[in-house]
């Protein structure tokens, strides 16, 4: 049994039916893909399959068998990162994280199945993902932003429908 996960192919030896998220932490290394609730409840721990989401706590490996699986490693580089996750910090949708790989893979997939900015729509295709810190918003925020094809300075932290405070903020947070 072998699965391919961000370009890399592996032999996995654990067994048949460990979780496609026990064998990526556990086996293999990968952090990205979060254990949260563990019952397919939370969406921390969702991964691409074959490009599609999918809850990796509720995925046996043989599932996945042969497969190309993307965490969150795998969408960029810190040096290069993908649209979403530029959104992501330039709208301050992450504040924990433990959240936020999962969200960013839903919505990548999300936008390159041609999913708009439409609020109601987002809400749908990130519908079961939990973000304990409730940062729901600037979420909606930054994948509408995304899927508008709107370009981003890191440099700063962007100014939203919801921000309160709109000045004196960074990306790393309030001075
Ligand atoms: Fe998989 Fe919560 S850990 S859905
Ligand atoms: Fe903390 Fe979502 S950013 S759980």
């Amino acid at each position: 049994m072998n699965i391919t996960v961000n370009g890399v192919t592996h032999e996995i030896e654990s067994g048949l039916l460990t979780t496609l998220l026990d064998v990526l932490r556990e086996e293999l290394g990968i952090t990205g893909p979060k254990a949260g609730c563990h019952q397919g409840g939370c969406g921390a721990c969702t991964v691409l399959v074959d490009g599609e989401p999918r809850r990796a706590c509720l995925l046996p490996v043989a599932y996945a068998d042969g497969g190309e699986i993307t965490t969150v490693e795998g969408l960029g580089a810190p040096e290069s990162l993908e649209p979403i996750q530029q959104a992501f910090v330039h709208h301050y949708a992450a504040q924990c994280g433990f959240c936020t790989s999962g969200m960013m893979l839903a919505a990548h997939s999300y936008i390159a199945h041609g999913g708009t900015d439409d609020a109601e729509a987002i809400q749908t295709a990130l519908g079961g993902h939990v973000c304990r810190c409730t940062g729901y918003s600037k979420i909606i925020e930054a994948v509408a932003a995304t899927a508008r094809g709107d370009s981003f300075d890191l440099t700063e932290t962007a100014v939203g429908k919801y921000t309160t405070m709109t000045t004196g903020m960074t990306t790393g947070g309030a001075e």
